[in-house]
């Protein structure tokens, strides 16, 4: 595995045998089983598989969620080495932005409600950082989880506009047993915290039980939902969602592809999850 800092040495190791084909996984880093499925499908469609660890703190709007972001750069060697990748890029933020930046990238409708709503500016950062590393990279193929849904719209979206030359693929969110789905932030969990922390899984679930009980209602999953939190005295609701895929507005009744999604704070740690239902699969 080649480890570099540099965007030049970046583009020679990308450009050294054009014909290869580049998958490359954005990190900012605590690696877990998530990137771990994320690389090993890089690695089976592409011939081979970069990653990059970078916390971008333009992505954060709480400087306090900056300061705690989990950081283990040498437990990531370890699990990068493992996994046999070919190179890791971890930028310096002094190389991303410069004394000078002042170009932003604005993902618009999409990017406003759900996380855009609670944590503005928040997509602003991740759509920058996504397009500063494909222009550096040029990777044939870049992997997501569906963890997070919302980024990875936006990213879509970003690609399809700026009609970059690269296919998104997504990989689905891996799962705890008991159901929550693993983050980088879970690692700051307390051990109460942590044991009321299936709760966004089995909010979503009650939801997705309604469905295939036959109920249409958003307002009535969003009862099922809330219900659902209300058994764990340290989660307090940021907000529940049953929203289009596309637009990812609000919706009163559900149709073909509706995103279920949630966000709450268990003690002082801020979880998301989600569930896209394809009624077409019911
Ligand atoms: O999902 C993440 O880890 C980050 O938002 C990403 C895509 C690497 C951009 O910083």
């Amino acid at each position: 595995m080649i480890v570099t800092r540099q965007i030049t040495e970046i583009r020679a190791q990308r450009w050294r045998e054009p014909r290869l084909t580049w998958g490359l996984v954005p990190t900012m880093g605590a690696l877990h089983q998530g990137h771990i499925s994320l690389i090993r499908q890089a690695q089976d469609e592409n011939d081979r598989t970069a990653v990059s660890i970078f916390v971008n703190p333009i992505q954060f709007n709480n400087p306090h969620d900056l300061k705690t972001y989990p950081v283990s750069l040498e437990k990531d060697l370890e699990i990068l080495t493992k996994e046999k990748i070919d190179l890791l890029w971890i930028p310096a933020a002094n190389d991303i932005y410069t004394g000078q930046f002042q170009t932003f990238v604005t993902v618009e409708q999409i990017s406003k409600s759900l996380e855009g709503k609670s944590r503005p500016g928040h997509f602003k950062g991740v759509a920058t950082i996504v397009a500063i590393l494909f222009n550096v990279f040029q990777p044939d193929r870049a992997y997501f989880g569906e963890k997070d849904a919302q980024q990875l719209r936006v990213i879509r979206q970003m690609v399809d506009d700026m009609k970059y030359n690269l296919k998104i693929i997504s990989c689905p969110t891996v799962r705890e047993q008991d159901g929550l789905a693993v983050s980088s932030r879970n690692r700051n969990l307390s051990k109460s915290a942590r044991k009321q922390a299936g709760c966004l899984f089995q909010a979503l679930s009650a939801a997705h039980r309604a469905i295939l009980d036959g109920e249409r209602r958003a307002v009535r999953l969003k009862r099922f939902m809330k219900d659902s939190l209300h058994a764990y005295p340290l989660v307090k609701i940021d907000y529940i969602s049953v929203a289009d895929e596309q637009s990812l507005q609000e919706i009163g009744v559900i149709k073909n592809r509706t995103l279920l999604s949630l966000a709450v704070m268990i003690g002082k740690v801020r979880l998301i999850d989600n569930l896209m239902v394809d009624l077409k699969d019911i």
